[in-house]
């Protein structure tokens, strides 16, 4: 049996893949299709694909040419495979001329014509433009916008601060029309991303949504569990898109960390601990009571992140002990009791310290460096120092670029869309945030 292998994204699947994948076939007798991972896109500068890689391996699955179909996901796993299969022919269109001789070592090698005129990027930039508006123009609007830009199918037109003169520096270094008002904001786009200041997230959210627009909202989102809920449901209700931009959910490296450690990789989980402390000056409103200042308020949904991906959001209680400076904590340690594991974090805009992720399991443990948020790298360590793994994976820019492209992928999407942070996710940690402000088992230092 003369067996075939090819290999692609398969991103917005047309004909020029459908011939391809015919003339591949043809070529033998059993063809095996390689469709990337979108880890290994995004690892390769893939920013833009619009279907994700389930969607794609449907769409190659549809076209009834493969026999086999199978994940690519590393560089060098074409050699792997031809050996592995063990296959006769490498096929994949002319536009890659010369590029893989190298298997020619391995097997046959065929380039075979590309179909004119037609491309998956070309589709793409005919899709729907997502036109958003930005709430507050301050440090990470900032960042937000250049980071759109390596993004498909969206265009940030405009922003909205009540404080007239920021906004319109804002808008003229960005090129964006200036919104007047709130109101004015709405008219001009199809989707708005909230960077405002933590106590106006309910609102604008609220406003934006009974607007008919998608949000992507900072983080935190909302310091409580009933406004949570309520936006949760007007959105639903509205068949919006309600997203949280909680980057470190979207990190490749810690998306990976989390599938490896709940498959086992360390056991089971013991123990999470994580720390984010960024030293900040006491005349900040970061600092400040009556804006929701506080270490909690800013930076506990980082380490809420894996412990509730980990150990689950069942917890039997949480003690938070925390050095209080003019009403706000300048530190926050927090301590979750579960059924059979521990949880620990802790935060701090007046403290500092090392700001590193450590899941401990019955096996080994998992190492994650400061700044563990927005990682590119991990470890998983084991009592004999031989089985130890290091990872790396590829972290972009800022790292918002992977939270907007999910946010426009869920607006474009027809169908059912994975949230990276769900809906109870968000709803749990908005919940953690209320007990903290009610100050139900907080003992102050
Ligand atoms: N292909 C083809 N004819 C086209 C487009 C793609 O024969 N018009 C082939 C490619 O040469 C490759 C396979 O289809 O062998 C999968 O390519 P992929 O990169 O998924 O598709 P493109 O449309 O080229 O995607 P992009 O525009 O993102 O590069």
């Amino acid at each position: 049996m003369k067996k075939v292998i090819t290999y692609g994204t398969y991103d917005l699947l047309h004909q020029g893949h459908i011939n391809l994948l015919r003339r591949a076939k043809e070529l033998g007798d059993w063809l095996i299709v390689g469709v990337t991972t979108d880890s290994f896109d995004l690892e390769r500068g893939k920013m833009n694909t619009c279907n994700n890689v389930m969607e794609r391996i449907e769409a190659v699955k549809a076209t009834g040419y493969a026999d086999q179909i199978i994940i690519e996901e590393y560089r060098g796993q074409k050699i792997d495979d031809i050996q592995k299969y063990g296959v006769d022919i490498f096929a994949i269109g002319s536009d890659w001329e010369g590029y893989f001789d190298y298997l020619k070592e391995y097997c046959e090698v065929v380039y075979l014509p590309r179909t004119q005129g037609i491309s998956s990027t070309q589709l793409r930039e005919g899709r729907p433009m997502v036109r958003i508006g930005v709430i507050g123009t301050g440090s990470i609007a900032r960042r937000f916008v250049p980071e759109s830009k390596f993004v498909n199918s969206n265009a940030i037109v405009t922003a909205f601060n009540p404080n007239i003169e920021e906004c319109r520096t804002f808008c003229e270094e960005y090129g964006l029309e200036y919104s007047e008002t709130e109101a004015d904001l709405y008219e001009r786009c199809d989707a708005v991303y909230v960077a405002s200041p933590h106590y106006s997230h309910y609102s604008y959210v609220k406003n934006a949504l009974n607007a008919g627009k998608h949000v992507l909202c900072e983080t935190p989102f909302v310091f409580s569990k009933a406004q949570a809920e309520e936006l949760y449901e007007l959105s639903e209700k509205k068949r919006l898109v309600l997203m949280v931009a909680l980057k470190t959910a979207f990190c490749p490296a810690f998306i990976h960390l989390v599938s490896l450690l709940k498959s086992g990789a360390v056991g089971e989980i013991v123990e999470v601990n994580a720390s984010v402390t960024t030293l900040t000056d006491e005349s900040s409103e970061k600092l400040n009571k009556d804006y929701f200042g506080g270490s909690m308020n800013e930076n506990a949904c980082f380490p809420l992140l894996p412990i509730f991906k980990l150990l689950g959001m069942e917890y039997e209680n949480i003690n938070f002990y925390s050095k209080m400076k003019n009403e706000v904590d300048m530190f926050t340690k927090a301590v979750f009791r579960f059924h059979s594991a521990v949880a620990s974090f802790q935060v701090g805009l007046g403290v500092k310290t090392e700001g590193n992720l450590v899941v401990a399991g019955t096996k080994g443990y998992a190492y994650v460096p400061a700044p563990w948020w927005k990682t590119d790298y991990f470890e998983l360590r084991y009592e004999d120092q031989n089985q130890n793994k290091k990872f790396f994976h590829s972290y972009a820019g800022d790292g918002l670029r992977y939270e907007i492209k999910d946010f426009v992928s869920a607006i474009l999407s027809k169908e059912y869309f994975y949230s990276k942070v769900s809906k109870k996710e968000n709803i749990k940690m908005a919940e953690v945030q209320e007990q903290y402000l009610r100050g139900e088992s907080v003992y102050k230092l």
